[in-house]
């Protein structure tokens, strides 16, 4: 029996050398990479070499030198995973409404009523910066602990322009401070705030006129998100958000058919949107609109589990439209309370009936995709970001069967082990 010890290694930094900064052989590579065949694009008792934050190369025979070579003792690596879809930075908490739910009120009913997001907007208005940064802090390094090195952040429990762009200030300090890739999501539409009371229309001319712009100008936001449904907004009123997002060159994607079916996919990829989120209530026929735009489909299980949601999303009709699916946590604090992208890929699994391998593709090549980072995250390719994660299991459908069985025994962000 082999005992695998935590691996001591530290950063290492030789400039002005023509040498490779570090090399980890004996190790099985989950490369992901569809241009490599068979399951998970597993490279067998290979070797990768790192440079300057990059995978620099990877193989099988023929290992270069380097500056530093560690030992992978047999151990898997996978591409550093990627939670594509989180709300990480809220004030508060809704444990009393968890507890109306379970008495039998629905979430739209408790949203009417003024609890659901319109609570947590109060709480996280009335926050200071400190508890607010605090609180996503904590909820933060348990994700990182699961071996993610890149998560989305989104706005939306802000909703003017001054607490809307806090909250993405916040965002851009957390990712200054841990080791990990923050991308900004701006969510301004989210839900209406109280003092536009039965004024909609008027909240979305702020959010195109003046929230859009700002944070736009301060490059606050990788992306603007929506949520299209009847406790949210029209089609009509996303739409504009859109045409705003699209005037400041800023990327789209929606929370769409989580509740009803409003066509809010099909907006999305009328705007080559990077994702539509949630989809429960996705008509299979309307699938093939997410192909020509190129657009990722994100499940959120953990948003379905909690809400006692029925309704399936359509994945086979996803599946056979080569639509790319993305897994991802939904971490919020009303629907999907949920630091867990690992338990998320269970979840998947088990609820959605992903197989593991289209699981860990969902938060590591396509959630990548889904942020508009395709090019430079999600999988182990020559020349993409050296974030990888160590794993001592025998088989990579080991990393979606547990719950909590299974850490990292190594992370690498950029090339640094943290
Ligand atoms: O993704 N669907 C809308 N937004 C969140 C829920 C937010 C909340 O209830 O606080 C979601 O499920
Ligand atoms: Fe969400």
């Amino acid at each position: 029996m082999s005992i695998i010890f935590p691996l001591a290694v530290r950063p290492v930094t030789v400039k002005g050398r023509n040498m490779l900064e570090q090399l980890i052989e004996n190790v099985h590579l989950i490369t992901l990479d569809p241009e490599r065949e068979g399951a998970y694009g597993v490279l067998e008792n290979a070797w990768v070499s790192l440079h300057e934050g990059k995978i620099h190369s990877l193989g099988q025979s023929q290992a270069p030198e380097a500056e530093v070579t560690v030992d992978g003792q047999g151990q898997f690596i996978s591409p550093g995973l990627v939670d594509c879809h989180n709300h990480l930075i809220w004030g508060g908490n809704r444990a009393e409404e968890f507890e109306w739910r379970l008495q039998g009120r629905s979430y739209q009913e408790i949203a009417q009523a003024g609890g659901g997001i319109a609570s947590t907007v109060k709480a996280t208005r009335e926050a200071s910066d400190e508890v607010l940064y605090q609180a996503a802090a904590e909820r933060l390094q348990a994700l990182l602990e699961e071996g993610v090195t890149t998560v989305e952040v989104k706005s939306g429990y802000g909703l003017s322009l001054e607490h809307e762009l806090r909250v993405l200030r916040i965002a851009k300090q957390l990712a200054k401070v841990f080791p990990v890739h923050i991308s900004t999501t701006l969510l301004a539409a989210h839900a209406l705030p109280p003092e536009f009371n039965g004024e909609s229309d008027a909240y979305i001319d702020l959010v195109c006129q003046e929230i859009i712009p700002a944070a736009a100008r301060e490059g606050l936001a990788d992306c603007v998100d929506v949520f299209c449904e009847g406790v949210g907004f029209s089609p009509e009123q996303c739409r504009r958000v859109f045409e705003s997002a699209q005037a400041h060159s800023l990327p789209v994607k929606g929370h769409v058919e989580q509740l009803s079916d409003l066509g809010g996919a099909k907006l999305v990829a009328e705007f080559n949107g990077w994702s539509v989120d949630h989809i429960e209530y996705l008509q299979a026929e309307d699938v093939p609109h997410l192909t020509s735009s190129g657009t990722v489909a994100v499940l959120l299980p953990g948003a379905f589990y909690s809400l006692k949601e029925t309704q399936m999303p359509p994945i086979q009709a996803l599946r056979e439209a080569a639509v790319p699916m993305a897994v991802a946590t939904d971490l919020n604090p009303g629907t999907s309370p949920l630091a867990s992208l690992r338990l998320a890929m269970n979840q998947a699994c088990v609820l959605f009936g992903l197989t593991p391998e289209e699981s860990l593709r969902g938060v590591s090549q396509y959630a990548a995709q889904a942020l508009g980072l395709g090019e430079q995250k999600g999988i182990l390719r020559e020349g993409f970001d050296a974030d990888l994660v160590m794993w001592n299991i025998s088989h990579p459908s080991e990393l979606s069967y547990g719950f909590n069985l299974v850490k990292p025994s190594a992370i690498l962000r950029n090339g640094v082990w943290v």
